[in-house]
């Protein structure tokens, strides 16, 4: 830190004020060795890369297999999202509500202040301005994050439109999401650096009063690239709550039929059910030209618009998928979007340089390095040791995607005919049905419900309540959160439909009843066909179902009418039992639960009969 004249290395053409006032600031606070501003090049990727190589923490693939592609190896201790070391900051812990971890801003700062001081030692401080939704885009928000990880940075640089074009767009005096990041690992003179730097004590905060994000102690995902769910979920869901939009863990996807009629769709579902395969389905062939577009496949932020319609845009710039599962058969398209410019974070390394997970092949390759760094053969996954870390990533950017939409950097963002709400539910829950209003609709997603799977921690098949599968990431009370679902349906003139779906009903056997992947598009059809008007159902006390002939069944050879009854059946038994478990729930959230959720509850109750 020896220039006096501006202590933060601004480029010349930096005239923001209030931000440089704040890299100062956090400059002094946590003593790196020197400042870079990112400029988003590939040039400054490739010197970023470059050093992580020779650092050894990232692993350069083979070129001719795997173009411009990264393997990092994380610590073990560092492999996810750490939801109950996430907290939202609040004066009154009512706000934050019991789906979030509290403590006022003033402990959690001084908290901070104290990890943070000097924790970037040794270290650089990476500026890095970023867009959240295509630059100038009325729906779009930008941040900056302050890191000291290089990781943080090239993930950054795929994950959002990031650098220089966003300091300009922010010019003097823009608004911005100040991110501070640290690994908080800091580095003595003569300290040699670890692979992956972290510390065993971590802090995700969100204070969402001043929008500020301070992360601090894990460099992996959600934790440190704070664009994703710290930003654009947590701290945007409590703009859009005081601004009247919003922000959702959504994928959106365009549905165009054969004469060329668009359509888009937003669907919600919780983690493990298939979000990114369903958000790059590629229909049968045999439904005659159905097409299938993907905006986005997380996230999305979504504002009404002039014509009463809600707009949506994808706020990232790429896909931060879980690898392992991902296959040719399973999800093509995202193969397709693997094939280079990718960096892949804790599956394991073929002995030619290129990558695998547990599902890309049947068969294992002989021999491998896992995510470990360990040597792993076949044996090893017989004996039940993975080669991949079932939370490894890919960080691919969204253009690579073969179905990506024309439309999906629009800066308008793309009309909503519907919503999809969707969990992993055994039984009780429909294939499809389409909520009778809108209130009941945000009844159905309030009351979403999703089964542990055996890769979760905890008893498989027990159901939690994941509304609008926004859980972990509303950055405020879900009552409130209700609340404002319900107010935005009845401001907009043309409210999108609201459905629920469930791929994963099984039969008695614990067979699944539906075959999934492309086969979800006789269901996506139903949706649209809905929404235009063109699509029957029949009357039940859940909503409209389809009766097995309003399905387009064309190169059908899988489920039969019988099945499809089974699958669509309105189990009255099972809904009594549900409704106490919704009971239950509410209970949790009583304080500021909407009367109306109770109102429909009871209602949806009396219309259960057999
Ligand atoms: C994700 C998640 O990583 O929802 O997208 O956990
Ligand atoms: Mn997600």
């Amino acid at each position: 830190m020896n220039q006096p004249m501006d202590p933060t290395h601004a480029p010349a053409h930096v005239k923001h004020a209030r931000l440089k006032a704040w890299v100062a600031e956090v400059a002094a606070l946590t003593e790196p060795k020197d400042i870079v501003w990112c400029d988003g090049s590939k040039e400054e990727a490739d010197r970023l890369f470059a050093l992580m190589v020779e650092g050894g923490s990232m692993i350069k693939l083979n070129e001719a297999k795997r173009p411009n592609s990264y393997l990092c190896l994380s610590d073990p201790s560092d492999v996810a999202r750490v939801e109950d070391r996430t907290f939202v900051c609040t004066d009154d812990p009512e706000e934050a509500g019991p789906n979030n971890n509290w403590e006022s801003p003033e402990k959690m700062k001084e908290t901070l202040r104290g990890l943070f001081k000097g924790c970037m030692r040794g270290r650089t401080l990476y500026v890095v301005p970023f867009s959240m939704g295509p630059i100038g885009s009325p729906i779009a928000h930008i941040g900056v994050e302050l890191s000291d990880s290089p990781y943080v940075v090239v993930n950054m640089r795929i994950m959002t439109r990031m650098g220089k074009a966003v300091l300009e767009q922010l010019g003097n005096d823009g608004e911005f999401v100040p991110c501070l990041h640290s690994v908080g690992h800091p580095l003595d003179a003569g300290q040699k650096d670890v692979k992956w730097p972290c510390n065993p004590t971590k802090y995700i905060c969100h204070f969402p009063k001043t929008r500020e994000i301070w992360s601090f102690g894990s460099g992996y995902g959600g934790n440190a690239l704070l664009g994703k769910k710290c930003f654009a979920l947590r701290i945007a869901s409590t703009m859009a709550r005081d601004e009247g939009w919003l922000a959702e863990h959504m994928l959106i996807l365009g549905v165009e039929s054969p004469e060329g009629k668009k359509s888009y769709v937003a669907a919600a579902f919780p983690s493990a059910c298939g979000k990114t395969n369903f958000a790059m389905l590629i229909p049968p062939a045999s439904m005659g030209g159905w097409k299938v577009t993907t905006v986005g496949d997380d996230i999305a932020w979504i504002k009404p618009g002039k014509d009463g319609r809600l707009y949506a845009i994808n706020p990232e710039a790429g896909f931060f998928g879980v690898a392992p599962g991902t296959s040719e058969k399973t999800n093509f398209n995202a193969m397709a979007t693997l094939k280079e410019n990718i960096i892949f974070t804790n599956v394991a390394l073929t002995d030619d340089g290129d990558v695998w997970w547990e599902g890309m092949t049947k068969e294992a390759p002989a021999h491998l390095i896992d995510w470990q760094g360990k040597d792993w053969t076949p044996a090893d996954g017989k004996a039940g040791r993975k080669a991949a870390h079932p939370n490894s990533r890919f960080t691919a950017p969204a253009s690579q995607c073969p179905s990506i939409d024309p439309d999906w950097e629009n800066p308008a963002g793309v009309p909503i005919s519907a919503f999809i709400f969707g969990g992993r539910r055994s039984t009780t829950v429909p294939l499809v049905f389409e909520a009778f209003n809108w209130n009941f609709g945000v009844y159905m997603a309030a009351t979403l419900g999703s089964e542990t799977t055996a890769a979760a921690v905890g008893a498989q098949g027990i159901v939690r309540r994941d509304p609008m599968a926004m859980l972990p990431f509303c950055g405020y009370h879900m009552g409130d959160y209700f609340n404002h679902w319900l107010k935005i349906g009845h401001q907009v003139e043309h409210a999108p439909r609201i459905f629920t779906v469930n791929w994963f009903r099984q039969d008695e056997q614990g067979n699944f009843m539906w075959p999934g992947f492309g086969e979800n598009m006789r269901v996506l059809k139903w949706v649209v066909g809905r929404c235009s008007g063109q699509a029957d159902a029949k009357q039940t006390a859940l909503g409209w179902i389809p009766n097995f002939e309003d399905l387009d069944w064309s190169g059908n050879e899988e489920v039969t009418k019988a099945q499809f009854e089974a699958l669509t059946a309105v189990d009255t038994t099972a809904w009594k039992e549900e409704l106490k478990l919704h009971a239950d729930w509410f209970e949790k959230l009583k304080s500021r639960l909407p009367k109306v959720m109770h109102l429909k509850r009871e209602l949806f109750d009396l219309t259960l009969v057999d």
